[in-house]
């Protein structure tokens, strides 16, 4: 008996090795070239035990083949193929100009079981399409000017808060407060609804994202589940968010929307223009679970990426004086013309603030890496390599981003590099193509809007209690530094 129990589990084993090992070869066979895999992680050993990212082994990918003439590259996550793309023309190629091959994501979505999960950044095909024409309109100039007052009251209620700090001590610690700040923003502009992070640092609203961002290894094991076997994750309806998670913000939406009908309440912000689209006849008219879904992934695409932005950017000015002043002396002129008052124009003004922010997206990529999935077979352009329907094809922004034939001196923090006009596609903080960031515009004017207010009230310089050179998280794939970024603070 235990034998043949033994023998049972060697033989599935070894079919289990024979699988592995035959994976690893997709790429030798087609002559892509690729770093060597080691059973059974493919290239993912030294992520999967945390001693670099994902964007870490990419980079080192990217330099690697790069510099022995390679154009793409392949990679294996365990089993998993993906092609790494390292040419700026073929990142054209797959963004923009051949967007009908490599329209979709990849990521699970279930709009029956787990409605919060069919959003715009996870939908595909026909779906997408059709949801993101209905909701461009909320993202125009005019719309985001239409927000601007909501985003201005939260930008002071953060000055107030880093003045409270101050007066307890100078020594303070950005990266939080920038997180509530644009919590709040956020949830104000998507939600409707005052989440008070701010003021709270434990607020439901933020513990529910923070929530939504962390993997438990349950988490983890319920994503192999939905990610290897979706039917299974159907039936036993799996979600791709704790449920805790999809039922408060499911919540926070349906009762928002009940009260602004009942009381008859219209406000200047993204809510707004999702009940609009609520209350259309036929195909075109969004339902509430639509709805929530929008917000929801406005707020998780939305709050990380622009406060890491705004604290990379301040950290970057608190060490180059010469940039800080220049950015204050435009500020005053800027403010000057503008009966010194901040309102949307006063931030369109501030030019060189853009270029600072600009820079802190190409040193500091919030998305540092990001994926398409190939929705047709594709033959890459001037070789004989077919990208199979299905695989995954990998955009290294970062590698772009720091790579000096496009961006000389890639480690200096030069906001006048945004003076020239930059190598197509070698600068995609944003993405490219029609599935581009939908709230590239909004992000701009929030961390333009909130280093102008910080500038105009307060005087920083790095604190020693900031580690340098920074060290990035190794989890997940958003860049965020290990141990926050504390700045000394006085008053302007
Ligand atoms: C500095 C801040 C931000 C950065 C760096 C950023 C970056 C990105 C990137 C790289 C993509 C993928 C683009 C592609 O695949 O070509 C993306 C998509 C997206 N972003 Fe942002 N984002 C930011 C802020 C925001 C904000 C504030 C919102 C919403 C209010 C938002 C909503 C979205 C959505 C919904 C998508 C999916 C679009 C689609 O698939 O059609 N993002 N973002």
């Amino acid at each position: 008996m235990l034998v043949a129990a033994g023998a049972l589990a060697f033989t599935a084993l070894l079919l289990v090795y024979i699988y592995y090992k035959d994976a690893h070869r997709y790429w030798e066979r087609r002559g892509v070239a690729t770093f060597e895999p080691r059973f059974p992680f493919g290239n993912v050993f030294t992520i999967v035990f945390r001693k670099n990212s994902i964007n870490d082994k990419v980079c080192e990918l990217y330099r690697t083949m790069k510099a022995a003439g390679h154009r793409y590259a392949g990679l294996y996550f365990f089993s998993r193929k993906v092609l790494v793309i390292l040419d700026p023309q073929l990142v054209k190629c797959v963004l923009s100009k051949d967007f009908s091959y490599f329209n979709d994501r990849g990521i699970h979505y279930d709009e029956i079981n787990d409605p919060l999960s069919a959003h715009l950044f996870s939908l595909s095909g026909g779906k997408w399409k059709t949801l993101r024409t209905k909701l461009t309109p909320a993202f125009t100039a005019g719309k985001t000017k239409f927000m601007f007052e909501p985003m201005l009251h939260c930008t002071e209620q953060m000055a107030t808060v880093i003045g409270e700090q101050l007066a307890i001590s100078s020594t303070v610690e950005i990266k939080d407060i920038l997180a509530r700040f644009t919590t709040d923003v956020i949830g104000c502009c998507a939600f409707g609804i005052d989440c008070n992070s701010l003021s709270n640092p434990d607020a439901e609203f933020r513990r529910m994202g923070r929530r939504a961002f962390t993997q438990t290894p349950m988490d983890t094991l319920k994503m192999v589940v939905i990610r290897s076997f979706p039917q299974l994750a159907k039936i036993f309806q799996l979600g791709v968010f704790a449920k805790s998670v999809s039922d408060f913000f499911q919540s926070v939406v349906e009762d928002t929307v009940r009260y602004r009908k009942d009381n008859s309440v219209e406000r200047n912000d993204f809510l707004q223009l999702l009940m609009q689209m609520m209350s259309k006849e036929g195909a075109e008219a969004l339902t509430m679970n639509e709805a929530a879904a929008q917000a929801f992934i406005f707020f998780l695409a939305g709050f990380e990426t622009t406060s890491t932005t705004i604290s990379f950017a301040l950290m970057e000015m608190s060490m180059n004086p010469t940039i800080r002043n220049q950015a204050r002396s435009e500020l005053l002129r800027v403010l000057e013309e503008h009966d010194n008052k901040i309102t949307y124009e006063t931030v369109s003004d501030l030019r060189y603030m853009e270029s600072i922010v600009l820079e802190s997206l190409r040193k500091y990529p919030p998305a540092p890496v990001f994926l398409r999935k190939c929705t047709k077979s594709y033959k890459i352009p001037d070789s004989d390599v077919i990208i199979e329907e299905g695989l995954s094809v990998l955009i290294p922004a970062m590698a772009l981003h720091m790579d000096p034939e496009y961006h000389p001196d890639p480690e200096i923090f030069d906001p006048n590099r945004f003076a020239n006009k930059l190598k197509d596609y070698a600068y995609i903080p944003f993405g490219d193509g029609p599935r581009i960031c939908i709230g590239m515009r909004f992000a701009m004017v929030l961390a333009k809007l909130a280093l102008a207010v910080i500038l105009q009230r307060f005087d920083f310089e790095l604190s020693a209690k900031t580690k340098l050179p920074l060290e990035m998280e190794k989890k997940g794939i958003v860049l965020a530094p290990i141990g926050g970024i504390w700045l000394e603070f006085s008053a302007a």
